[in-house]
């Protein structure tokens, strides 16, 4: 798998990668307009077509993971945690000194992942997210001490 810096022009490798993760997946444009804005960047998993992505904000000295997406037939193959750790890394590099993000309070993958790099959970977000005739569920909020040696 290679993995590299997501540009403008990634928009769409990013989008089809997350909608062989979401049931909602989120759109080329609008993906291309969150690139666009400040503080915005990503990195994207290829083989031969996009199979993974990750989308980050960093705001002061914040980073927050907008998104993370792997598809299923090369899950458990490190590819999300290598993700994480070049968002992680550029965080970094660009003077963040924690990291934060939501998960969903049943997402057993992604919070297992994120215990293992380090997170922490730091509160919950009632009814954040929206799945329309399944109800509403919490989120965790998650945050990592980018200072601390760890991930
Ligand atoms: C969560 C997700 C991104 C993980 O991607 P992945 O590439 O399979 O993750 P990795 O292979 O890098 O896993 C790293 C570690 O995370 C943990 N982990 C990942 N998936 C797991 C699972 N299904 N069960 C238990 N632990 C898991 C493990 O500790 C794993 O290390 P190990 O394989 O050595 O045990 C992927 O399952 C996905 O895209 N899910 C749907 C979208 C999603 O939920 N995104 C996150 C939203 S917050």
């Amino acid at each position: 798998v290679n993995l590299g810096w997501a540009t403008a022009e990634d928009a769409q490798a990013l989008a089809e990668a997350h909608a062989l993760a979401f049931d909602a997946p989120w759109k080329a444009d609008e993906i291309g307009e969150m690139l666009a804005s400040p503080g915005v960047f990503g990195f994207v998993a290829r083989e031969a077509r996009p199979l993974g992505m990750i989308l980050c904000r960093a705001a002061a000295d914040e980073l927050e993971v907008l998104t993370l997406a792997v598809a299923p037939e090369i899950r458990r193959k490190g590819v999300a945690k290598a993700l994480m750790a070049a968002a992680l890394g550029a965080a970094r590099e660009a003077g963040a000194t924690e990291a934060f993000l939501e998960v969903a309070v049943d997402n057993y993958p992604a919070a297992a992942l994120y215990a293992g790099l380090g997170f922490r959970r730091a509160g919950v977000r009632r009814n954040y997210y929206d799945r329309g005739p399944a109800g509403k569920t919490d989120a965790l909020v998650m945050r990592l001490d980018l200072n601390d040696g760890s991930a």
